[in-house]
């Protein structure tokens, strides 16, 4: 039996490891090995690599992009697009949405793989479209969690309308690293039955279940799994390329990947690592295991936002009531899985029910528009009451929230002027208008060389 790679280093150990700071000259070095080894692809986009180019590293994320490719003509490369909210936090209208996938598709992206937060598939059914448009691969990824509604045939379910609309492949998507080994065997090989697409499996090894749960995966079908180099893997990253590429080639798999020449991929990365652990960028706590998750589950990159918001309001010692308060609030909204924006949601909101004393006397405005109905279609009921508070007698909205936005790409372009270049700039700007509008003026300075030797950490993203 086949089974193939997905090497994450450039995107999602990157991001979740030293929180997105690598940089292209720091990787750039290795890109022609990493085209030749055999993956089934890269993935070196999106997420939070477009935000922290811009914000952080003085780069353009397209023209990164486009030297990826040029270095690695030969392997898929791919990036990871949170639907209608494109790699933000908010709902973009689809004359943006569509222009974005066009352009990443053009500028060297082959597969997207796309996610709504709720699995609304309304919510994914442009940037899916547009992909294929385009001559791309659209993968549809179910963002997998646990709760009293979440169970194998919604996940089946979901599945199958995503081979209606035309998927290129389905990815059970763990961001929390808190699917089981048992049910990691039971979800593929009940893929695998119910639809004719391959499947991918992406965990993190943030509780340790990880490593298991892809040998599990493979052990039922699996066609594809994402892996992290050694050195970048491991903790809040994915579990280890090489581990799994020696255990499953023993196991009588067949592998495209042979270990000494990722042993060369992974001697190039080791320094990249060590720089990042001696100035601090890499903490070795996200190295560790931590089986939190498993009893409160809520992703790792949540609890340290909590920690984060409690201890700079001097309330860490309210953090066991606000653990026992978020799957209340979670379940209020009808069980939402924690991946963004909606782990931030449900830990803010958590949070501040304990603190003011008082469940629900303050409602941040992103719960309002979530019970407004403008996140899409909660997975399960949400509470009514709590609905009513809210909106008065104000209907929540059914239609996607999408079609009650405007086009704005046009409006935007002509508001640029000179001041972006390419449609790829405004879009950059559309995403981001301060970081983006930052890096125009500094690109037009010429000579100016990017920010480097500090940093300091944004809102941590699960994704
Ligand atoms: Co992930």
């Amino acid at each position: 039996m086949k089974i193939q790679f997905t090497e994450t280093v450039l995107r999602d150990a990157n991001q979740s490891l030293i929180a997105t700071r690598m940089s292209y000259n720091e990787f750039a070095p290795i890109l022609e090995k990493l085209n030749k080894v055999g993956y089934y692809s890269l993935e070196c986009w999106g997420g939070a690599t477009f935000d922290s180019c811009l914000r952080y590293l003085n780069e353009d994320p397209w023209e990164r992009l486009r030297k990826i490719r040029a270095k690695c003509p030969d392997t898929k490369l791919q990036m990871l697009l949170r639907g209608q909210n494109l790699l933000g936090y908010r709902h973009y209208p689809d004359d943006v949405v569509r222009m974005f996938v066009k352009k990443s598709v053009e500028n060297g992206i082959d597969i997207i793989r796309i996610f709504d937060a709720l699995n609304d598939l309304r919510n994914i059914e442009v940037a899916v479209d547009e992909t294929l448009k385009n001559g791309a691969m659209a993968s549809g990824a179910i963002c997998f969690t646990k709760s009293p509604i979440h169970n194998l045939e919604m996940y089946v379910g979901i599945a199958k309308k995503m081979e209606q609309m035309g998927v290129s492949s389905i990815c059970i998507k763990d961001m929390a690293g808190i699917i089981s080994p048992r049910e990691t065997f039971e979800l593929v090989k009940a893929l695998k039955e119910s639809v004719s697409l391959p499947i991918i499996v992406h965990t993190h090894s943030t509780t340790g279940l990880g490593l298991m749960s892809l040998l599990k995966a493979a052990e039922a079908g699996a066609d594809v799994i994402d892996t992290a180099i050694s050195c970048f893997s491991g903790g809040t990253s994915q579990p280890p390329t090489e581990t799994l590429v020696y255990a499953l080639k023993e196991q009588g798999f067949d592998i495209d990947l042979d270990l000494n020449s990722l042993k060369e991929i992974n001697d190039f990365f080791k320094p990249l690592r060590n720089k990042a652990l001696k100035n601090g960028l890499l903490n070795p706590v996200v190295l560790t295991t931590d089986t939190d998750a498993l009893n409160y589950q809520v992703p790792g990159g949540m609890l340290s936002n909590l920690v984060a918001q409690l201890t700079a309001q001097g309330k860490l010692d309210k953090l066991d009531e606000v653990l026992r308060e978020t799957p209340r609030v979670r379940e209020d909204l009808g069980y939402p899985p924690l991946v963004t924006p909606m782990s931030q949601m449900v830990g803010v909101q958590a949070a501040t029910n304990i603190i003011t004393g008082e469940r629900y006397k303050t409602i941040s405005k992103e719960v309002k528009a979530y019970l407004h109905g403008e996140y899409g279609k909660a997975p399960g009921e949400v509470n009514k009451e709590l609905q009513k508070k809210v909106l008065g007698d104000t209907e929540p909205i059914t239609c996607r929230y999408a079609d009650l936005l405007e086009p704005i790409f046009e409006k935007t372009k002509k508001e640029l002027g000179d001041l972006a270049k390419s449609d790829e700039d405004v879009l950059s700007y559309i995403a981001f208008p301060a970081q983006a509008e930052k890096f125009f003026k500094n690109r037009d300075k010429k000579g100016d060389s990017p920010s480097s030797g500090t940093f300091s950490y944004s809102i941590e993203r699960v994704d």
